[in-house]
């Protein structure tokens, strides 16, 4: 969170991965002058795991300094589900407060791999 590019929105994320191996991979949001092209600190944190090789997730941890924790937007709940639909997500303040969802819950409907194929 320390680290997002958020100069726009004033509004910094950081997420943090725990893969099946345990190792932790972060990202943050990297905003961009055409808003459009910014990135969310979750798919930062998904983009960087598996370019470092890690595919398969356990956990995922959002930290904001938002007064409720925040939920994963709609496009990184499909990113991530590509991979882990059964992913844990806690979501975490500055000040403290806690949410824990699964992703399942989250995006009960994605649209899957499976959904490509056709006869
Ligand atoms: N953002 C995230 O990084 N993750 C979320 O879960 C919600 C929103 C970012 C996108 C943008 O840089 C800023 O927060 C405000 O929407």
């Amino acid at each position: 969170m320390q680290r997002a590019y958020a100069p726009y929105s004033d509004f910094r994320v950081g997420a943090a991965l725990l893969c099946d191996d345990g190792a932790i991979v972060a990202g943050c949001n990297v905003e961009n002058s055409s808003f459009p092209a910014g990135s969310c600190a979750e798919r930062g944190a998904l983009s960087a795991a598996v370019v470092s090789g890690h595919r398969q997730f356990t956990h995922l941890v959002i930290v904001t300094e938002a007064e409720e924790p925040t939920p994963p937007c709609g496009m990184c709940r499909q990113a991530l589900q590509e991979f882990a639909p059964l992913l844990d997500i806690t979501s975490m303040t500055v000040s403290g407060a806690e949410a824990r969802w699964s992703l399942a819950d989250l995006l009960p409907h994605p649209f899957t791999p499976h959904s490509l194929h056709h006869p």
